[in-house]
């Protein structure tokens, strides 16, 4: 039986959430340790069969529901390659915890795209490139009005400096100076990226000017960060997560799990420590060193953290 697979990793943002929307700059890296794996197979009878074992779902592509992402995904492949596909499978599995930050769905649709692509033999819809303007499409239906930084990171797998503009967004992968050290701290609270967006826009149209003004001071962050990254000045970084966090928290997209984590990770060690995607639940990242890696990770543990782990950026 002839096979196709093709993943894709989970991301973190490490600077400019929510200000990337409304066209501030913003930095994200790739999380390798936890992936979206899509495996295409050719079988007998028609249609697409797409089974998510992990959720427990399996389904025909004629009977997915309308805002179905994988479907979705399926169907651009379709109108890319102008085919009308059948007698497939499709098996998606995933370790990105869904709801929590870590771009689970950016990274299942970039890694179906890419699967489907390659098994359909279109290599040139199958580069980064292709791959990240598909899966912004499908991203459109976790949220109305997505960045595309998720898509973006996750199809290039390697730190990324974004900028939503048009007619083409502004995308530069770019080299760190010294590994990162980060710990990826869950407070086990879900929460969906589209209600914590579509309520950061609402409190912008209600207040423009100063919520303008709080999206361009993470701007300034995001881009003293890129030169900070570039130069290895971790004892930089760690100070302007913290400032990044003051920032969301005034945005009211933290929590009180979350800081409780966040302050947790500096009491005991972190050079500096934010959420990390929507907010209001998920994870947050905490910048440490080698030295300071386990007692910040226990302090974690202790605090309530649902599930600590370990990343480096580099
Ligand atoms: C989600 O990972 C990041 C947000 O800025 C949304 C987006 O950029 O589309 C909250």
């Amino acid at each position: 039986m002839e096979q196709t697979q093709a993943s894709a990793p989970g991301k973190i943002i490490l600077f400019g959430e929510h200000a990337v929307v409304y066209g501030q700059p913003a930095i994200a890296a790739p999380v390798t340790q936890v992936r979206a794996t899509v495996t295409i197979a050719n079988s007998e009878p028609a249609g697409v069969r797409l089974i998510a074992p992990d959720l427990g779902k399996a389904y025909w592509l004629t009977e997915a529901q309308e805002h179905d992402p994988l479907a979705r995904a399926v169907r651009l492949v379709e109108e890319a390659t102008g085919s009308t596909l059948s007698q497939m499978t499709v098996t998606v599995r995933s370790t990105i915890p869904i709801a929590s930050g870590l771009g689970s769905g950016a990274a299942t649709a970039a890694a179906l795209i890419r699967a489907l692509t390659r098994h359909l033999s279109r290599q040139d819809l199958a580069s980064d490139e292709q791959v990240c303007a598909l899966a912004y499409e499908v991203e459109k239906i976790h949220h109305g009005t997505p960045s595309g930084i998720d898509n973006t990171v996750v199809a290039y797998e390697q730190p990324v400096y974004f900028v939503r503009q048009e007619p083409k967004n502004l995308i530069e992968p770019f080299a760190i100076a010294a590994p990162l050290h980060l710990l990826i701290a869950d407070t086990g609270v879900r929460s969906a990226t589209r209600h914590v967006v579509g309520d950061v826009r609402r409190q912008w149209q209600a207040e423009r000017a100063r919520f303008e003004e709080m999206f361009a001071a993470c701007g300034r962050i995001a881009q003293a960060a890129r030169t900070a990254l570039e130069a290895g000045d971790v004892i930089q970084l760690g100070t302007l997560m913290d400032e990044n966090q003051r920032w969301l928290e005034a945005m009211t997209v933290s929590s009180a799990e979350l800081e409780k984590l966040i302050a947790t990770a500096r009491t005991a060690g972190a050079l500096g420590a934010k959420l990390s995607g929507a907010g209001r639940g998920g994870n947050m990242i905490a910048l440490v060193t080698p030295e300071t890696q386990t007692s910040v990770r226990q302090a974690l543990i202790k605090a309530g953290a649902f599930d600590v782990f370990a990343s480096t950026v580099e």
